[in-house]
């Protein structure tokens, strides 16, 4: 029978789906060790928005928090999730920043790099990939899932097959708004994995409730790994859970390779951690029943509770839906592009605009103009004519690769942080997070000088 490979999400979407990416290192280092004996395929623990939460608000370097993880965790793969060109923010970075943070990202312990691009563009990827292949790291391509009418699986099939040219080894199907169904998985693994020979993972959100029947029906038509979030912190906008998972798969005859009882004790720690953030209000239950709306829209929930945000903000939550008839509407004049960061918020931002100022596109937010000039890449489908022609005003969109047009970055960072920075990775957490990792490396001086001078004054 197949073996069924198992990442656990928990440090990583499952942290930042649930609680905002709010946990902080001194939560999880003592299980560390008994993760590293589960059996999965890789912990999921860097990437996404652990590196700006570090920063911003636990006070934490994410590169050391990565360093003293791979200390605990010595067996098993470590993995991050990169945003191609954009690395972790959004916006693309010239291709020497790219390289260097992959390069630093792999010598600090990143055994796995899932790659992905918003709009499925794969020029906005080949840097990365190119890099983390010379790193000798495995390269997992990542396709974006979305539903459009300029997506079929045909598509799919060839950015596949782009990803497999590119030396990728293996892929990974990202639903990261949950909204994929059974059938549909099953035809899609099956059609990939007619033409590609590369190893197959899903990855999807228990948001819609359709997470776990569409693990189970991507495993029926050959998919090789699904990612899965331990119990305790599972379902809702976060993975399936790990142990439902494995428990229904072995059942199937499948082999995860993974150690039931050493899963309980994962969770047995984690528990009191989920009662911990909920009495805080850090952990939403909101967000942890199931939320079909995504269905109706087709949007990701989070992105959902993004709308309601700025809508409360704004005092005008009464006219939530008209903006959520106007978002799919924003979507197709930008060409269908996956609701993905950056372009979630980019298309919700701009539906709320168009809906409270009373004139579609009276004004076009500075990201969507950029993404008009093809500053974000190739879009799926055609931009709407008229919005092409607001926006360019007569001149041209960008053809080819927007990074190109990037001078280095690098160097001049370093100058601006004035000795502040003490390595590589320094420089690199004030490319990605300028204003917060300036504050955070000041206080980190200011913190070490107290120290310093408390023991002279001791001495
Ligand atoms: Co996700």
């Amino acid at each position: 029978m197949n073996n069924v490979h198992i990442s656990e999400t928990v440090l990583r979407d499952a942290n930042q789906s649930l609680i905002a990416t709010r946990m902080p290192f001194s939560d999880f280092e003592s299980i560390l060790e008994t993760m590293d004996s589960v059996g999965y395929h890789a912990l999921e623990c860097w990437g996404g928005a652990t590196f700006d939460a570090c920063l911003r608000y636990l006070n934490e370097d994410p590169w050391e928090r990565l360093r003293r993880i791979k200390q605990k965790v010595k067996k098993t793969p470590l993995q991050m999730l990169l945003r191609g060109q954009n690395i972790l923010g959004y916006r693309h970075y010239p291709d020497e920043v790219v390289r260097l943070f992959v390069a630093r990202s792999a010598a600090n312990g990143i055994d796995i790099f899932r790659i992905f691009d918003a709009l499925n563009d794969f020029r906005n990827i080949e840097v990365a990939v190119d890099e983390a292949l010379k790193q000798n790291a495995h390269v997992q391509g990542a396709i974006c899932f979305t539903t459009s009418p300029v997506h079929n699986l045909e598509n799919f099939v060839q950015l596949g097959k782009q990803l497999e040219a590119m030396g990728c080894h293996s892929i990974c199907i990202k639903d990261m708004a949950g909204i994929m169904g059974p059938q549909e998985a099953y035809d899609l693994v099956k059609a990939l994995k007619a033409t590609v020979e590369l190893p197959l993972y899903l990855h999807t959100h228990a948001t819609t409730g359709l997470g776990p029947i569409t693990y189970y029906k991507a495993v029926e038509a050959g998919c090789d790994g699904i990612d899965c979030a331990i119990s305790s912190f599972s379902n809702g906008t976060s993975q399936p859970a790990t142990e439902t998972l494995n428990y229904a798969l072995k059942q199937a005859g499948y082999e995860t390779g993974v150690d039931d009882l050493k899963l309980k004790e994962v969770n047995d720690h984690f528990k009191p951690l989920r009662n911990k953030y909920i009495e805080s209000n850090q952990m939403n239950p909101f967000v942890m029943g199931v939320e079909t709306d995504a269905l109706v829209y087709q949007i990701p929930g989070g992105m959902l509770s993004n709308l309601i945000a700025q809508l409360e903000a704004q005092n005008a939550l009464d006219r939530l839906d008209e903006v959520l008839q106007e978002t799919p509407r924003v979507r197709q004049d930008l060409g269908y592009p996956p609701l993905v960061t950056p372009m979630s918020q980019m298309v919700g931002f701009q539906s709320v605009m168009n809906v409270l100022s009373g004139e579609r596109y009276q004004t076009v937010a500075s990201e969507i103009r950029a993404y008009v000039r093809g500053e974000y890449g190739r879009p799926p489908g055609e931009i709407n004519p008229e919005l092409m022609e607001k926006v360019l005003n007569g001149e041209k969109p960008i053809e080819g690769r927007f990074a190109e047009t990037l001078k280095p970055q690098f160097e001049e960072a370093k100058r601006a942080l004035k000795g502040l920075a003490r390595s590589d990775e320094d420089v690199l957490s004030y490319l990605a997070f300028p204003q917060i990792a300036e504050k955070f490396l000041k206080e980190r001086d200011e913190r070490e000088s107290t120290v310093v001078s408390y023991t002279i004054r001791e001495g």
